[in-house]
């Protein structure tokens, strides 16, 4: 008798704990390491860094921050695959440099600037404000010889201008529970 009721409880606390499993608007992809959502945008030509954040904060977002590994890698993913590219394909972030030292850099949506993963050499310029990605480089035939330099830049960071326009940006939300 006690042992049911127990279980009962237990079960319903289970059940409260685990009714609303975090989800993501439809168009949107979830990652579990952050439970947040994430959404590549693109626009006919091109977007700037303010034109791209302008869009994700209509879409209840703004401009994706990285923290890992994992979500560095997630985000190249669905930029690739969402992109038809026969070169080259930078991708546009919410970093954004606050001053002239490499360190000097915020993330868009307020989150700690606690990880990186630049390109040899970069950031270099301080009239580049913004932060892209090499998500392809010479993509899809692209061989080290060819590149030079840049073989060792694909799928890291570099500074960009913020005006300079890009194919495409990638937005970020937390998930919700339903
Ligand atoms: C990319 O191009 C190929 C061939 O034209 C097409 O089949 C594919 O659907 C395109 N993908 C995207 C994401 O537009
Ligand atoms: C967007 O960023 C601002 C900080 O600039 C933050 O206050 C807000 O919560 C963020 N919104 C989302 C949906 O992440």
């Amino acid at each position: 008798m006690f042992s049911s009721q127990l279980l009962m409880v237990v079960g319903l606390a289970a059940s409260i704990v685990c009714c609303c499993p975090p989800s993501c608007p439809s168009g949107w992809t979830y990652l579990e390491k952050t439970t947040s959502c994430y959404k590549v945008i693109k626009k006919e030509g091109g977007l700037d860094q303010s034109e791209a954040q302008a869009l994700c904060v209509s879409l209840g977002s703004n401009l994706t921050s990285i923290h890992s590994d994992e979500e560095h890698d997630f985000i190249n993913d669905i930029a690739e695959t969402s992109v038809n590219v026969s070169t080259w394909l930078m991708t546009m972030t919410g970093g954004v440099r606050t001053g002239g030292k490499a360190t000097d850099w915020k993330w868009i949506d307020g989150t700690p600037f606690d990880y990186t993963n630049w390109a040899p050499k970069m950031p270099d310029n301080d009239w580049q404000t913004a932060l892209q990605v090499y998500t392809a480089v010479g993509y899809p035939s692209w061989d080290s010889a060819s590149l030079g330099p840049y073989s060792t830049s694909h799928r890291h960071w570099d500074d960009i201008r913020a005006d300079k326009k890009f194919i495409n940006a990638v937005c970020k939300r937390p998930a919700t529970r339903q």
